[in-house]
């Protein structure tokens, strides 16, 4: 199979440069333009990153040259698009390279609320990769835009996925959120150090609104996805950790379960990524832990490369029909990146790009 040609969209920064050691070497994706500001365009790749990670650079990729979104435009050379640029720069740039036939993975905040836009995260909904298609019709675009979810998201849409089968009623939802979720220079180390703050601007609204429609269900005759009819209530928090969000989820279900039953379909939980065993597919996608102090961030981000969620300490609250229960996820890998080349290989291996 022919590789596919891929840009980055900011890679410089902390969300776009953890796309760099899964585009290094991967089987289906050839990562041919790099494009960020008029502050890295004309550098090399290594001298224009704000690289943060243990691993270096990838030797391969160091040495590319960034160039401006202007030229990556004209260009137009590639099949897909990963963009990690601000949400105000996404919004004007990524319809613009959607329009000239390529499929934008996005992990930009804006158009997630669009009722044409998927927000995936692959084995939880990827039928809703299909409104590409819808997409298509509708705006006249001949590529489209994929998002991923606002990184609180992921770790309970993915804890809450294998229980949707119980009729999901209500959410509650208490975030402790790693520091490079605000991005490189989001909070300073004098506002954070020995400390919690109680708000992030915007958070819980998208935390609320993304998994509703994560885990609702896709309606091709209106072509849009039909909210899961539950209520989810958010209150996030940002913590004194550097990657991993871990939150704890209070759930309400239409009927009484059993500890066990939930147990079980954690640990039979798999999905098409899995099935069609793509490069980047965590096996298993969400690790239970019956271990009372896990899952942890330090030792549990990691896990699956970082693309495995984890739950644990599920137990009753008070009544048989409602449960507690602790969800971790990689905010930068599993939040971010890794998501969106897993949704990439997805959709590639489904016909739909
Ligand atoms: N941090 C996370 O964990 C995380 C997780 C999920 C989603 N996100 C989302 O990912 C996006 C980036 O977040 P971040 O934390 O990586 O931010 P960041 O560290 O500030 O990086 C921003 C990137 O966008 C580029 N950029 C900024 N302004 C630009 C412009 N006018 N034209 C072209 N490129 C421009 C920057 O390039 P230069 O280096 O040239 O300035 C850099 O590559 C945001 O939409 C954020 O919400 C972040």
């Amino acid at each position: 199979m022919a590789k596919l040609s891929a840009a980055i969209l900011g890679p410089t920064g902390m969300a776009g440069q953890q796309f760099m050691p899964f585009l290094a070497e991967h089987p289906y994706f050839e990562l041919k333009i790099l494009a960020a500001s008029e502050r890295s365009a004309g550098k090399s790749y290594k001298d224009a990153a704000k690289w943060y990670q243990e691993k270096p650079i990838p030797s391969n990729l160091a040495d590319m040259p960034v160039v401006s979104m202007e030229e990556a435009l004209k260009k137009a050379e590639v099949d897909i698009v990963f963009s990690a640029l601000p949400s105000k720069v996404a919004e004007g740039w990524e319809p613009k390279f959607a329009e000239k036939g390529m499929t934008v993975f996005s992990d930009a905040g804006c158009f997630r609320d669009e009722p044409d836009v998927p927000v995936i995260i692959p084995e939880v909904n990827y039928p809703h990769l299909k409104l590409l298609k819808i997409q298509q019709s509708k705006r006249g675009w001949q590529g489209g835009i994929v998002k991923n979810p606002n990184c609180t998201t992921v770790a309970a849409a993915m804890a809450l996925a294998p229980l949707r089968k119980y009729g999901i009623k209500r959410v509650n939802l208490a975030s402790m959120q790693a520091v490079s979720g605000a991005g490189y220079d989001g909070v300073p180390s004098m506002a954070i150090l020995d400390n919690v703050i109680p708000y992030i601007e915007g958070e819980e609204e998208k935390v609320e609104y993304e998994n509703l429609k994560i885990l609702g269900e896709l309606d091709e005759s209106k072509g849009e996805v039909n909210l899961l009819p539950a209520v989810f209530s958010a209150s996030c928090h940002r913590v004194c950790t550097i990657n991993g969000h871990i939150e704890a989820l209070f759930v309400e279900f239409e009927n009484d379960v059993e500890i066990e039953d939930l147990r079980q379909s954690y640990l039979n939980f798999t999905s098409r990524p899995q099935e069609l065993d793509l490069p980047t597919a965590p096996k298993p996608p969400v690790v239970l832990f019956d271990d009372p102090y896990r899952p942890q961030v330090k030792l549990d981000r990691n896990l699956g490369n970082g693309m495995a969620a984890s739950v644990g300490r599920i137990r009753h609250d008070k009544d048989k029909h409602r449960i507690k229960l602790i969800a971790l996820a990689h905010n930068t890998v599993r939040g971010a990146a890794g998501n969106l080349v897993l949704a990439a290989e997805l959709a590639l291996k489904d016909g739909l790009i």
